[in-house]
């Protein structure tokens, strides 16, 4: 684990971390040590143990993450929640606003940092969707677009596309699905980085939004979303390999 500090992204940047939640032994204790009582609590409560260690080191690094943009120990880190549930941390830095969405599929974990402006993050796992597909995640324009899409594959690839761009924007709202995942509804053509078609049924709204594609990856789909335009993804794993030195070996 890393303490070396981080300096904030600028306004116009977004860092995403990504980590694997399936990490052995004594790291897994070092973050289980780091969590408040609440999550502890809250880890003991999951029925399955690979669910419980999931969350553990999904919330222990978030904490290395954050005390490490703070200047905090990552005990030290103070989180609370919105109305719905979206965690913020409350204990800020004097010359900037840190925001942040973490979110986690299987064994993979991905965190969106902001300065000042909401974001949401959503990565999920690309799975066989033809038995119970949840159609109720498309509107009617959506639903014909999709049902038009050629071969399994490519279904899968946009189904999951666009849930993550959908839940991405739900999650930077922080409402989460409180509201229908059709809130945003998105052009289906349309791969990559995008601007909504309509968000709540206003075309005019989904103007302010910029929803970014995470890299395309064959078995793992993700977005981060903000309403505003002008912002980019900086990938902090990539930029912290980048600033090694020459030679570095990872222990
Ligand atoms: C937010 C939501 C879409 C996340 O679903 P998920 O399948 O767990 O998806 P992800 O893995 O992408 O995101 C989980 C993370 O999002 C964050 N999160 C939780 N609620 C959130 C919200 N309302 N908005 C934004 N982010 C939220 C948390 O950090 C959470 O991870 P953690 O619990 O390990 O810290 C879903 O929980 C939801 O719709 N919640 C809102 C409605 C609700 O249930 N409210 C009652 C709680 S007060």
């Amino acid at each position: 684990m890393s303490s070396s500090l981080l300096t904030p992204p600028s306004e116009q940047n977004v860092h995403v971390w990504q980590w694997d939640l399936d990490v052995r032994g004594s790291e897994f204790n070092q973050y289980w040590e780091i969590l408040s009582t609440q999550e502890r609590e809250r880890a003991d409560k999951f029925r399955f143990e690979r669910h419980r260690h999931r969350y553990v080191v999904g919330r222990g690094e978030l904490r290395q993450i954050l005390g490490r943009y703070l200047a905090l120990a990552p005990q030290a880190v103070t989180l609370d929640y919105g109305p719905e549930g979206k965690p913020f941390c409350t204990i800020q830095p004097s010359d900037w606003k840190l925001c942040f969405n973490l979110s986690h599929t299987e064994n993979r974990a991905a965190l969106a940092i902001s300065n000042d402006f909401e974001i949401g993050i959503d990565i999920e796992q690309v799975r066989p969707i033809e038995e119970n597909l949840p159609t109720h995640v498309f509107s009617t324009r959506e639903r014909a677009q999709f049902d038009a899409l050629p071969g399994t594959e490519e279904r899968q690839k946009v189904f999951f596309e666009t849930w993550a761009r959908k839940e991405a924007g739900l999650k930077a709202l922080g409402t989460g699905f409180i509201l229908p995942p059709d809130h945003f509804e998105f052009d289906l053509s349309v791969h990559g980085d995008t601007t909504p078609r309509f968000v709540g049924g206003d075309a005019q709204e989904a103007t302010h939004w910029r929803i970014r594609a995470l890299p395309a990856n064959p078995v793992c789909a993700g977005a981060v979303a903000a309403r505003r335009k002008d912002w980019s993804i900086v990938e902090m794993n990539q930029e912290a390999l980048r600033q090694r030195p020459v030679g570095y070996r990872p222990a």
